[in-house]
């Protein structure tokens, strides 16, 4: 069976912050499937973005979900914050804090999907014993933090054991993909078993009137 085609989440990293409503309108309009939030802290990741106000500030300009990845530590103090904006899935990274367990269970409990995002060094065995907790995994082919950096080639064998782990579950869980996401490398991922694919520089390059076309070259 041919690999189905991915979901596309725009990262708005790459947008012009200076019109961001309009830029997310302009890939819901484009056929984005998610919004993607890059939240940084400048301290788990040497970058400062987007906190929980610009998401409740940008949440009516675009009615398909908000992606909302957080490169911050530690993660609970905001999570209700981050739902409260209108954030339908939180991405959390093992490292953020001490029990990973307990922050997927308090993003479900305020009703957002959980998801876990695995830097180029960590296993995919940290959520072996939770796979029934997660509803997102989110693999980086960077090292978070910025834009603009080239895949790695080294994650494709990650993204492949975790398609297998998530089919041995039976539950349809997003396997997502993040950094350096071209037409060329979505290939490889969505062939390893991504289902969901995040691009910055790809998606918002050439201005709006190129967005629509991006989106379908990432589609393959
Ligand atoms: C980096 C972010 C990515 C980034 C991807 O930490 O998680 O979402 O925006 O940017 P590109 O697609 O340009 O590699
Ligand atoms: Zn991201």
């Amino acid at each position: 069976m041919a690999p189905r085609a991915p979901l596309i989440a725009p990262s708005i990293l790459a947008a012009d912050f200076a019109r961001l409503g309009e830029e997310v309108r302009a890939i819901a309009v484009a056929g984005a499937d998610w919004v993607h939030v890059d939240v940084m802290d400048g301290h788990f990741v040497p970058n400062i973005t987007i906190g929980p106000d610009v998401v409740k500030a940008l949440r009516p300009h675009a009615a398909i979900p908000f992606d909302c990845h957080l490169m911050i530590a530690p993660a609970d103090p905001y999570i209700e914050a981050f739902v409260k904006a209108g954030a339908d899935y939180i991405s959390v990274h093992p490292e953020a804090g001490p029990h990973l367990n307990r922050t997927l269970k308090l993003i479900r409990s305020l009703g957002a999907k959980a998801g876990v995002v695995f830097n180029p060094s960590t296993d995919p065995s940290v959520i072996q014993w939770m796979m029934d907790e997660v509803d997102l995994i989110l693999v980086m082919s960077i090292n978070p933090g910025f834009g603009g950096q080239s895949f790695m080639t080294s994650q494709l064998a990650k993204i492949e054991r975790l398609r297998t782990m998530i089919d041995a579950t039976g539950r349809d869980i997003p396997l997502e993909v993040d950094g350096g996401v071209t037409p060329e490398t979505a290939r490889l991922c969505v062939a390893a078993g991504a289902t969901a694919l995040v691009a910055g520089t790809a998606v918002f390059r050439g201005g709006a009137e190129r967005y629509a076309a991006n989106i379908a070259a990432l589609r393959g």
